[in-house]
């Protein structure tokens, strides 16, 4: 049983799946990759067209009868990627952006090029405001990247941090599958996730990466990164 926080499985939100077939192609993926809720994030960025809350909640919905009529015991919940912006605080405090599973966790995103102070700054800024925010896709940012033990710095500030499988398993290079690697090894991931944008190159596929952690890492870690810490998201209490 996993859980999947990260996906673009929603039909034209966003560069994820392009239409209602493809979404349900995916679902189908993450059926058989055993993934059993999925928090559906779409990316939220600024001076774009981005998909409303209840849009969102709308289409999560619809993707729910979907999943019941197949029985395919799935949950579905609301979310999003937020790209960080220094006017982010205000869109959550105004309630015009979906955190995870309507909890105080929210799925952040920066540029692969921000500085690490910008980054730390702005997580800062999302903690003040009483939000727990999730780092998506760590392995990408190169500042933090330069030197890992800067993850422990925000980590302890109270941010948690989430892997996409894709890096484990090599799909964005050697560079990114090593830092991807080193931040497992060193117990500074809290979620691993598909960060699925189709049924094809980026689909939602979890299995094999899961099979090739329980063989290399301690079981009870991997079930905290692909499972029980995902539980508390949406249940809402602390990790
Ligand atoms: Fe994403």
């Amino acid at each position: 049983m996993y859980i999947d926080i990260h996906s673009h499985i929603l039909p034209g939100l966003d560069d994820g799946a392009a239409d209602v077939a493809e979404s349900l192609n995916m679902l189908k993926i993450a059926y058989e990759n055993e993934i059993t809720a999925i928090i559906v994030t779409p990316h939220n960025k600024a001076n774009r067209h981005n998909a409303s809350k209840q849009t969102i909640e709308k289409r999560a919905g619809e993707l729910q009868c979907y999943a019941d009529e197949h029985a395919y015991g799935m949950r579905i919940y609301s979310g999003a990627e937020l790209y960080y912006r220094s006017e982010l605080v205000e869109l959550l405090n105004q309630d015009k952006v979906c955190t995870m599973a309507g909890s105080a966790y929210v799925l952040v995103e920066f540029s692969p090029m921000d500085d690490y102070a910008y980054i730390r700054d702005g997580l800062y800024n999302i903690l003040s405001a009483g939000y727990r925010p999730i780092i998506a896709h760590v392995e990408r940012y190169q500042s933090v990247m330069k030197d890992q033990n800067v993850v422990d710095t925000l980590i302890d500030m109270g941010c948690y941090v989430q892997v996409n499988v894709g890096s484990v398993m090599g799909r964005f290079g050697f560079r990114t599958k090593n830092d991807a690697k080193k931040l497992l090894k060193n117990g500074r991931v809290h979620f691993l996730a598909t960060d699925a944008h189709n049924a094809t190159e980026r689909a939602p596929e979890m299995k094999n990466c899961i099979y090739k952690l329980y063989r290399k890492y301690d079981e009870k870690y991997i079930d905290d990164l692909i499972y029980k810490n995902a539980r508390k998201v949406i249940e809402n209490v602390y990790i």
